[in-house]
């Protein structure tokens, strides 16, 4: 019987392997210097947790979640999503200490979501996200968007790369007159789509950013005739502030996410690339103020953002842009005889010892084969070992670009391998 992956999975090697220790290696840097620390939370959640956090009538809780009862009956899921297992960490391990705010996490980590698998599009997929605690102003939104767009460039995105999508989420009273107007406008639309329909009554905002019917949204309300002066000076300053540092936004008033616990700020940063076409959103974030109350923390508001490394990498690719540089070998070695192989194993201790990448012929390959090998490894230099090259205690060195041979003493193997 032949097993297949999952639908909607990918098994990584080669070089897929390396991009994704690069695109990791970038993203831990960048993080660094925004002073920001890692965390790692487990891949499975309590269920209760993405339903009180994410939303119970989201796509992602009601549609997407992989859910699993555990040997006691407890219902468990795959963690869909970053924001609410931070926050469960933040809170059980007391994280949000006032010594400790503004509190400034990074996570990297594998994500699922019971999708229907495109391109861009996973099962399971690689999200770096942020969360931010204790930073209510204007000035910390600009710097999560700020963060996103270097981690990008970062990459090797071009800022006409990019587009970045901003929006703000009313809410209280704004917000009650807003849905109650929005409901009124949709009612009186025909044929909406089914989900459409279900969510008037569910969750009315996601209506708003619908692909199918957008062509019938185009006179219905919009938030920004419902926001508040104070919203507006929040919206406006974010505005100034992105300005100042060269960042252009397109204000969207139909962005609403997909994801219930934003309040506030929200944006969007799409590939402007069509490789990805539906699935050009590489990264989505925003301020969630109830979020770590909601979920038994501290009344501290919070922000942050999700990027998706595979539409990352997708993108990267199109652009032919590589993150991880070539595999080389300083140097492989084969050694024609039994006692010449046991000086190799010797050799290749001392050679990685002194932080070469050096490595052995284990196949007794014939020697057109092996320096066909060390041209496969991406090797500089090919060491063979003889009978006669023990006897005086030398080596042949075999620079792989020049194609010159030398015979080396012991002592300066390293120095000519170093100096090719
Ligand atoms: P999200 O918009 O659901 O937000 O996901 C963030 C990013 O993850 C998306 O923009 C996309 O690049 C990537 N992504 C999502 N689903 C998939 C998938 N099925 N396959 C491949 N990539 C995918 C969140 O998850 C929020 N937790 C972000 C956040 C953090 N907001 C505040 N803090």
């Amino acid at each position: 019987m032949n097993f297949k992956k999952p639908r909607g999975t990918e098994d990584l090697f080669g070089n897929k392997v390396n991009e994704y220790v690069a695109i990791s290696t970038i993203i831990r840097d960048v993080m660094s210097k925004y002073n920001f620390d890692e965390i790692m939370t487990p891949v499975f959640e309590s269920t209760d947790l993405f339903k009180r956090g994410v939303g119970d009538t989201t796509d992602i809780v009601q549609k997407e979640m992989y859910v699993f009862e555990d040997r006691k009956n407890r219902s468990m899921a795959l963690r869909p999503e970053g924001t609410a297992p931070v926050i469960r960490a933040v809170v059980e391990n007391k994280l949000a200490q006032p010594e400790n705010l503004p509190l400034k996490l990074f996570y990297i980590g594998k994500y699922y979501r019971y999708e229907r698998p495109q391109i861009g599009r996973n099962r399971e997929f690689n999200q770096c996200g942020v969360e931010v605690f204790g930073k209510k102003s204007p000035e910390a939104d600009s710097e999560i968007i700020t963060l996103a767009i270097s981690l990008l460039r970062n990459m090797g995105f071009q800022t006409n790369d990019l587009s970045v999508e901003l929006n703000y989420l009313i809410s209280g009273v704004s917000k009650t007159k807003y849905v109650s107007e929005l409901k009124n406008s949709l009612k009186k639309i025909k044929d909406l789509c089914d989900d459409c329909s279900s969510r008037i009554e569910t969750n009315v905002l996601r209506v708003l950013d619908c692909k199918v019917d957008q062509d019938k949204l185009k006179n219905v309300p919009t938030m920004n005739d419902f926001m508040s002066e104070d919203d507006k000076t929040w919206l406006n300053s974010l505005v100034k502030i992105l300005g100042l540092i060269d960042i252009s936004v397109n204000l969207n008033p139909r962005l609403v996410r997909g994801l219930d616990y934003y309040t506030g700020m929200v944006f969007e940063i799409k590939s402007t690339d069509k490789t990805l076409a539906s699935q050009s959103t590489l990264c989505g974030g925003g301020r969630y103020d109830n979020l770590l109350k909601q979920l038994g923390g501290p009344d501290i508001s919070g922000l942050g953002f999700g990027m998706g490394i595979e539409r990352i990498l997708l993108d990267l690719e199109a652009k032919k842009i590589q993150l991880a540089s070539e595999k080389a070998l300083d140097a492989y070695i084969v050694g024609l005889t039994p006692k010449a192989k046991q000086f190799s194993t010797m050799l290749l201790m001392m050679l990685r010892s002194e932080g070469l990448i050096a490595d052995f012929d284990y196949q007794d390959r014939n020697m057109k084969s092996v320096f066909k090998q060390s041209e496969r490894l991406n090797s500089k230099n090919v060491i063979i070992i003889g009978e006669s090259e023990l006897k005086e205690n030398v080596v042949v060195i075999k620079n792989q670009q020049t194609k010159k041979e030398t015979k080396v003493s012991y002592g300066d193997i390293i120095k000519t391998i170093r100096g090719n």
